[in-house]
């Protein structure tokens, strides 16, 4: 019931609206790493120092002109000349639809080849984050579209929920695309997704296991550049039994531990994000930024009630 509600409102424009005050800006603070780029840095810094690396979102989605998805597009190429001039481990994730996906998708392809190209340049990674399933489709193609102009540092996110994901995961590895695994943070109608936990979460497994399959018997695909880019799988959850699975099916297959990445998101769990770094893991932390805060915010209060709580403590407080 709190999830449809929490994922009904990430998509309303009046409650956004309304969440505009600041008190509703630093509940979010948990979450986002700030409002700039450079608050964004500094907390990567911080996430370097410990000893683990990121990927950085610049948010923002579902933009409905022009205008909107090429200043996006501006800020992602102004992050990726910041991040080459730096000595920081991390790379940008992005939304297509941000760019312009559901306005045009080949206004949205030219946005990203331009990103692309500039990532390129700098010999960097570049995560295209998977939206809800209706995105799923388009994504695909772009992504596609871009690795056969030859961008081979371009990666993108499989989700377990979809019953579809097995076989979009086969192709995408027979492709050469590094892949981060989730379980789906959107609201799905039964007809394409599962509708029960427990299926979700026997996918992952099952997902997670052809991805570290394939990181065994294909560690890099030919022609990567190598440098700065990612481990070709990254398991990217919070669940301690689904990372426990990844753990033991990874030694199975005697694979060493830095041979794929585990990701999670800026706010949660770093207690877990350091153990297991201590232990000799990649971890990656996914670090959100900017103003447009808000449907991302819904989707973190979807996933845990018990975040509600934490939520009114901030806004109540004086
Ligand atoms: P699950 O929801 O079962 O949570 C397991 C445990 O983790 C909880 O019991 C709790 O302890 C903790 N936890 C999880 N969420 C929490 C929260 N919001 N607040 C506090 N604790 C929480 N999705 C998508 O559709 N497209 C994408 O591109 C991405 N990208 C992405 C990148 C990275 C690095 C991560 C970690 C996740 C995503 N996701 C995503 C989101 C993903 O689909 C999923 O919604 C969340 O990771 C929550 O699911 P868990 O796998 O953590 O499991």
């Amino acid at each position: 019931m709190l999830r449809s509600l929490f994922l009904h409102l990430s998509r309303a424009g009046w409650a956004r609206r309304l969440a505009s005050g600041r008190r509703a800006r630093r509940a979010a603070a948990r979450f986002v790493a700030g409002d700039t780029l450079d608050q964004a840095i500094s907390a990567v810094r911080r996430i370097n120092a410990a000893g683990l690396s990121a990927t950085l979102d610049h948010l923002g989605e579902n933009v409905t002109d022009r205008a909107e998805a090429e200043a996006a597009r501006v800020d992602y190429l102004m992050l990726i000349d910041r991040l080459a001039e730096s000595d920081l481990q991390a790379h940008p994730s992005l939304k297509l639809t941000q760019l312009g996906l559901r306005l045009d998708p080949s206004f949205c392809l030219e946005n990203l080849r331009l990103i692309a190209r500039q990532a390129t340049q700098h010999n960097a990674f570049l995560g295209i984050d998977m939206e809800d399933s209706s995105a799923v489709k388009p994504t695909l193609a772009i992504c596609g579209q871009l690795r056969s102009e030859g961008f081979l540092n371009v990666g993108t996110v499989i989700q377990s929920y979809l019953y579809r994901s097995e076989a979009d995961l086969r192709v995408l590895l027979q492709q050469g695309f590094h892949i981060r695994l989730v379980k789906g943070a959107y609201q799905e109608p039964a007809s394409v997704a599962f509708p029960r936990k427990q299926d979700v979460d026997a996918n992952f497994d099952r997902l997670c296991r052809v991805l570290l399959e394939h990181a065994r018997d294909c560690p890099a695909p030919a022609g990567t550049p190598q440098g700065r880019l990612p481990a070709i799988a990254a398991i990217a959850t919070h669940d301690e039994t689904r990372i426990t699975f990844a753990r033991r099916c990874a030694e199975e297959l005697g694979l060493p531990h830095h041979s794929f990445e585990f990701q999670m998101l800026f706010g949660i769990r770093s207690d877990l994000q350091r153990r297991l770094a201590d232990e000799g893991y990649p971890v990656r932390v996914y670090v959100p930024y900017g103003t447009e805060w808000f449907p991302y915010y819904m989707r973190r209060l979807a996933e845990r009630p018990a975040n509600v709580i934490f939520v009114l403590r901030n806004v109540i407080r004086p």
